[in-house]
């Protein structure tokens, strides 16, 4: 289709969702906007502006995946990435995926850099694919990654050092003289299975430690090396940890968090006592983790509970987020996580798009009081965008209401409401069988199912006749003694666009109604990104949309919180912001 094709069909849609267009059609059942998509050709084309996200971190063009190396490092974050230079289709297809460098003061504004790793030497000859980075003593940054030596993709690990730590931003890099540092030579490994260094962490008798996940004989395994120097490393006769529960764990991440606080612990020092160490992992698409002790007689991870149900495992987010990546903040004295978050439009998309991938914006992870569960908020600094603030109070929400958020950019927003229940008596019983498909559950019982207690939530990126929404909503269950909260991201009906991935995404957590009356849901809005925050970080869905409504310039999308559980919903504050359009990536 061509440009011009594309901008009448755009006009067209824009017309039929007149009012006068919408008293004509209705008496044939259908609003304006549908009225778009009967015929394809009516819907605007995706190469769009209006889809790029305005604070979510991307480079100027082109495919990007993985986080890589994160870190901070003399004042500067540096934010590293999977990045296809010759295009915005999946690297797999061009075995020339390169490290792409950005650098920021404030996790907000980024300038994009050089490459840093590019494919040009016979350890990583088809590929510099995802890594770590570790901050030596005597302040010395090293990164860990994985080369793709051949089309059979068989894979090595290799080490790179900053050329002139002088230099501010770091932007050249030397690979080191005796890569690869690390062979696929273990009996039973999968040489194709074997990726992704972590950071690196010094053990009680002072030598360096990264895992690298793999597959080992048909079991997802953790494999541990030991380095004195962090060039020459040898591989330790256990692994940190395996299960036969899948067989390959992808962009694996191990780091120490404190009970009952929200501080981050640096995995180069010494880790205080009684904390905690999580292992995170990828794979089946999504970043699943456990909490456990690291026991350093054996040096192994012990997980607190083994679930041999992968399906049941904690998730770090329950929507589109993969290869997470986390890094120690010594500046604030935190740890940062964030992803990739691919699109879930057509492939053929993202090549006329002439961009794909972003990452979800950088959020402050720690443990939960009880142990059990780790907490994520987005970074204070994204604040620094916030404008336009409006803020309702004693909202009351009663069974069928939709109360419209009006004042603010509702395609560039952060919305922060709680949703205070008014009684808990309503709740429904839970089943525990929805734990191992808690979006099947988002589908049945989705916000047009009137429960007892909930659904409430936001509907967001809507159009003026309802036919798009994006829908984020949690409905309350009574299990035994507690309280069980299913939160979703419903993308059902996010968009008229044929041809979209479009789930429900949702997660489970319990939550103590008896003790806290409120449940608190985030949203940060930026065009095709929509970042919620659910219980104050239980459970974390990040989506990507793409709704006709955003392009259509017919009054903008519409937000709303509503209401449609039996029991009253009072919401005592509701806050949400414009959000500026931050520097990323000029
Ligand atoms: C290293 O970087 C510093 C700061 O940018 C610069 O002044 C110096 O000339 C660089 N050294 C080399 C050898 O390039
Ligand atoms: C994996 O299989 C090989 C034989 O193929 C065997 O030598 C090795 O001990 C096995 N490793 C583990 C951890 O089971
Ligand atoms: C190694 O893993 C790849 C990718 O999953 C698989 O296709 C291949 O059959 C495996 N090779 C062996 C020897 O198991
Ligand atoms: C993005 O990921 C989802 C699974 O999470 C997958 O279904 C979809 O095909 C992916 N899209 C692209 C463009 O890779
Ligand atoms: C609430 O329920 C009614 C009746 O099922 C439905 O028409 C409406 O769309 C629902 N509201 C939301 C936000 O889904």
């Amino acid at each position: 289709m061509s440009v011009f094709t594309v901008w009448l069909a755009g006009l067209a849609c824009m017309f039929s969702t007149s009012v006068l267009f919408q008293i004509l059609v209705r008496p044939c059942s259908n609003g304006g906007v549908f009225f778009c998509s009967q015929s394809s050709t009516k819907i605007p084309s995706i190469v769009s502006k209006r889809y790029r996200t305005a604070y979510h971190f991307q480079p100027p063009k082109n495919w990007m995946n993985d986080p890589s190396g994160p870190m901070y490092y003399n004042d500067i974050y540096h934010e590293f990435y999977q990045y296809n230079p010759d295009g915005s289709n999946s690297p797999s297809l061009s075995y020339n995926i390169v490290w792409g460098h950005s650098v920021s003061t404030d996790l907000v504004n980024w300038i994009g850099l050089e490459p840093v790793l590019v494919p040009d030497t016979p350890s990583d000859i088809c590929g510099c694919w995802t890594g770590s980075a570790t901050i030596l003593p005597g302040n010395q940054p090293a990164i860990t990654y994985t080369g793709l030596i051949n089309m059979e993709k068989h894979q090595v690990q290799n080490i790179a050092l900053p050329k002139n730590r002088s230099d501010p931003y770091l932007r050249e890099w030397t690979k080191a003289g005796n890569n690869p540092v690390i062979q696929p030579v273990i009996p039973g490994l999968n040489s194709s299975q074997f990726r992704d260094p972590t950071t690196g962490w010094i053990g009680p008798d002072g030598l360096w430690r990264i895992a690298v996940g793999a597959d080992l004989n048909g079991s997802s395994t953790a494999l541990l090396y030991k380095s004195e120097d962090f060039l020459n490393w040898n591989s330790v006769e256990h692994p940190l940890y395996s299960s036969n529960s899948f067989d390959m764990w992808e962009c694996l991440d191990f780091f120490a968090v404190l009970s009952g606080s929200n501080g981050g612990l640096d995995m180069s020092s010494a880790i205080p006592n009684g904390a905690k160490h999580v292992l995170k992992m990828g794979m089946d698409y999504s970043d699943k983790y456990m909490i456990g002790v690291y026991d350093l007689k054996r040096d192994v991870f012990v997980p607190d509970t083994v679930i041999d149900d992968y399906r049941l495992w904690l998730r770090i987010d329950y929507g589109n987020f993969y290869a997470s990546k986390s890094f120690f903040d010594s500046k604030q004295g935190r740890r940062i996580i964030w992803a990739w978050s691919n699109e879930t439009d057509a492939s053929s998309d993202d090549v006329a798009k002439g961009w794909a991938g972003i990452h979800s914006i950088p959020r402050t992870i720690w443990l939960d009081s009880d142990g059990k569960r780790l907490l994520q908020w987005p970074v204070e600094e994204i604040e620094s965008l916030r404008r336009n603030e409006i803020n309702h109070q004693g909202l009351e929400l009663k069974k069928g209401d939709l109360f419209e958020i009006k004042g603010i950019d509702t395609l560039q927003a952060d919305v922060e409401i709680d949703f205070e229940l008014t009684s808990i008596d309503d709740a429904e019983p839970f089943d525990p069988s929805w734990l191992l498909d808690a979006p099947k559950q988002c589908r049945e019982a989705d916000a047009s199912v009137h429960g007892g207690i909930g659904p409430f939530g936001l509907v967001i990126l809507a159009s003026d006749n309802m036919e798009e929404q994006t829908v984020v909503h949690f409905r309350v269950y009574k299990s035994q003694e507690k309280y069980m909260i299913l939160m979703c991201t419903d993308l059902r009906r996010s968009s008229l666009r044929p041809g979209l991935y479009t789930p429900a995404y949702g997660g489970f957590f319990e939550f103590d109604l008896e003790k806290e009356r409120k449940i608190s849901l985030r949203t940060l809005i930026d065009r095709s990104a929509v970042e919620s925050f659910g219980g104050g970080g239980r459970v974390c869905i990040m989506a990507r949309v793409y709704p006709v409504a955003l392009v259509n310039d017919d009054g903008g999308p519409h937000m709303f919180a509503f209401n449609n559980g039996s029991a009253t919903v009072r919401v005592p504050q509701l806050r949400a912001w414009s959000m500026r359009r931050a520097q990323v990536s000029v």
